[in-house]
């Protein structure tokens, strides 16, 4: 579904890619590990067309997103749901709002009832139908988050790329938002990318984990070959990441 291929970027000076190749498989999670700056949030918007690489290419279903013309990526953005690292939403529109926004902008829906049936629709897939009416300050962290994912659920997209979607939440928050992950995956025939910091979630959700290190893929495996694998970047990451956890640091 996704191929990256030989993917370089550097930001004045600062080689931030070298060299990454990655194969996403269609119809499956797949999860990108590595340390805080090694690039994750680079990756993903290079997938999506918001930055150009230097060298190298990434194909979407066989599309290259650097080839298009505004137009053209414009289209090309709505095969994805995008739920970024701060949720992002629009301080100024209720939760309601919030989600039923791309259907009003990018799809010009003017019917407020069949707005308003989708959008109940992904609330509630999201547990979130009697925060409806709520502003954007005063819901928690994870409910944010939920919020996020149901706006980039609602225009039914193909692929759904999650910036760390459990980074700051607490452990039942985590599970909460893992499972919902996994239950979008059953119920919609889509393909998953999500970046993870936290070592738990990744395992628990992952059908093949990616970890991006000094630039490059430096292990990509289904998660029991992952757990197991022998490269010793992996094995210290592994640890660092469990330690961290133990210590109470959800990051
Ligand atoms: N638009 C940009 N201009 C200049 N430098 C950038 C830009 N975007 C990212 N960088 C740099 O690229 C590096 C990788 O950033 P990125 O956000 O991808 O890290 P990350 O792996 O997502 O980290 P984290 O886990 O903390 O979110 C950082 O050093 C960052 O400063
Ligand atoms: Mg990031």
């Amino acid at each position: 579904m996704i191929e990256i291929v030989n993917l370089y970027k550097s930001f004045n000076g600062q080689q931030v890619l070298c060299g990454v190749n990655l194969v996403v498989p269609k119809g499956k999670i797949t999860v990108i590990i590595g340390p805080s700056g090694c690039g994750k949030s680079v990756l993903l918007r290079h997938i999506i067309g918001l930055l150009k690489p230097d060298r190298g290419k990434v194909l979407v279903d066989g599309i290259n997103p650097a080839d298009l013309n505004r137009a053209q990526l414009n289209e090309f953005r709505r095969k994805f749901g995008m739920l970024f690292q701060s949720a992002a939403l629009f301080d100024s529109l209720s939760v309601f709002d919030n989600v039923a926004f791309p259907l009003r902008e990018n799809k010009g829906i003017k019917d407020e009832a069949r707005i308003k049936k989708i959008v109940n629709e992904k609330l509630e897939l999201v547990g979130l139908l009697d925060a409806a009416h709520k502003m954007p300050d005063e819901l928690s962290g994870g409910m944010k988050k939920r919020v996020g994912l149901a706006r980039a659920l609602v225009l039914e997209p193909q692929i759904l790329l999650y910036d760390e979607p459990v980074t700051g939440l607490d452990p039942i928050m985590s599970v909460t938002i893992d499972k919902l992950i996994i239950s979008m995956q059953k119920i919609l025939p889509v393909t998953s990318v999500v970046i993870s910091h936290d070592i738990e979630s990744t395992f628990r959700i992952a059908d093949l984990i990616a970890m991006l290190y000094e630039g490059k893929i430096v292990e990509c495996a289904q998660p029991e070959d992952f757990r197991n694998s022998k490269k010793p970047v992996v094995i210290e990451f592994l640890k660092m990441a469990r330690g961290n956890r133990e210590k109470g640091e959800y990051l």
